[in-house]
């Protein structure tokens, strides 16, 4: 596979884990993006043959499996998942695992539950991180579900950016969706970190379980102003 200039890089893989997830804030929103995963899978009642693209070192995937889901995991990175290795090796797990790139899922098999955290916002193009949600929703069985989590273009931005971001919102993806005949029903739309990570990254750590409860709050009555989208489709049965 011809190298993604969006694919993390040596670098990123070594500290990836460590420089965003490790501090108490980083923790508290790691929680909140797991339990919001969670509460999808159960909400779809899926154990098994789920697939994580972008899966990167598997911060989200190894938890998931560690809570009984058979998780397997794809991503453009071979330093990503070199970590991801280690990770598993460490705890014992074997993960299933491909180098790939989203939007050209070299994958026959279909599974129940495919999902993307923090990867479509990394892809070069809006047009790109469309094309990825349709092969994810080409790899999964009629009747299972895709998860799509984006940054949300509707929400303002705050502060400077330096990095270049890929911003879809619920409404671009149920519009694809509906004209490029995807036949997939919106089953669910929602959104988290109202207040933006950055508040919480920067909320001193008495404060954060406050924050967070909050953001949860604010982020189920608004979730087209939450910084980042969740959207849940069903893939319809063939008729
Ligand atoms: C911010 S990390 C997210 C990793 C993991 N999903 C998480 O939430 O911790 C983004 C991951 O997407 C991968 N990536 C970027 N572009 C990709 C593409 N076109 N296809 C597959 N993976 C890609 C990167 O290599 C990286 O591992």
């Amino acid at each position: 596979m011809k190298l993604k200039k969006t694919a993390y890089t040596f670098e990123q893989a070594k500290v990836y884990d460590v420089t965003r997830f490790m501090s108490p804030s980083g923790r508290a929103i790691h929680n909140m993006e797991l339990s919001l995963l969670k509460y999808f899978l159960k909400f779809t009642s899926t154990k098994k043959n789920i697939l994580e693209v972008g899966c990167g070192t598997g911060r989200l995937l190894i938890e998931l499996f560690k809570l009984g889901y058979l998780v397997e995991g794809a991503d453009a990175s071979k330093n990503m998942l070199k970590k991801l290795l280690e990770k598993a090796r460490l705890l014992k797990i074997i993960i299933n695992y491909k180098h790939l790139e989203s939007a050209n899922l070299k994958i026959k098999k279909k599974y129940n539950f495919v999902y993307a955290i923090r990867l479509l916002n990394q892809t070069e193009s809006k047009n790109y991180a469309l094309k990825s949600i349709k092969e994810m929703i080409r790899i999964t069985k009629p009747g299972g579900h895709i998860l799509a989590e984006f940054v949300n273009v509707n929400r303002p931005r705050i502060g400077r950016n330096s990095t270049k971001t890929t911003r879809l919102s619920h409404k671009i993806i149920s519009e694809a969706n509906f004209s490029e005949n995807w036949g997939c029903t919106i089953i669910k739309n929602k959104g988290l970190f109202f207040f933006g990570m950055g508040s919480i990254m920067a909320t001193p750590t008495l404060f954060i379980n406050i924050v967070v409860k909050f953001d949860k709050l604010l982020s189920t009555l608004f979730p087209r102003y939450c910084s980042r989208g969740y959207i849940l489709l069903k893939k319809n049965d063939k008729k």
